[in-house]
């Protein structure tokens, strides 16, 4: 299991996460920061990583699946270094949000769900970003962009390229 993950992630990705599994395994309530100290290094938790992360911690995997199916913090498909995330809200939506994503994929080259090819960014869309007012949202890591034309998104992706 794990000689196919080696593959997948890298060796030295692979002892990262080790590191975390062996770090919080004793301790009881710990699959929630295990989940996401993996994913900050595998940057999703494909279905055969979270079987060894279960296989390590003797749990069963659906426990892992579940964890990590229910918290929309975790991805199960690749996301980009920098995940985009672009609000699709009401208030966003009617303040062309979906236009903006659109910019946003053509300028990428991407689709919604995809990574970049120089694995920087992905695109997703998620529900009220809880900023309605500074509509239409887009998140891009930490950073949070608002009332954005979407003529300007080229603007925006330069400035969280540097
Ligand atoms: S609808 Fe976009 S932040 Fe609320």
């Amino acid at each position: 299991m794990r000689r196919k993950l080696v593959e997948q992630f890298t060796e030295e990705k692979m002892a990262m996460m080790d590191a975390v599994i062996e770090e919080y395994r004793k301790i009881p309530g710990a699959l929630l920061i295990i989940l996401e100290k993996v994913q900050d290094v595998a940057r999703y938790l494909p279905i055969e990583l979270q079987r060894y992360i279960a296989w390590k911690l003797g749990i069963p995997a659906s426990r892992v699946y579940g964890v990590a199916t229910f918290y929309s913090y975790f991805s199960l498909v690749p996301r980009g270094r920098k995940v985009i995330k672009v609000c699709s809200g009401t208030a966003c939506y009617v303040k062309r949000a979906e236009e903006i994503k659109e910019r946003l994929k053509q300028k990428l080259g991407v689709a919604e769900g995809e990574v970049s090819a120089d694995g920087e960014f992905s695109i997703e869309e998620v529900r009220c970003l809880g900023a309605c007012g500074l509509a239409p949202v887009v998140v891009v890591g930490e950073e949070t962009f608002g009332l954005i034309d979407p003529e300007n998104v080229e603007e925006m992706l330069e400035r969280v390229s540097s």
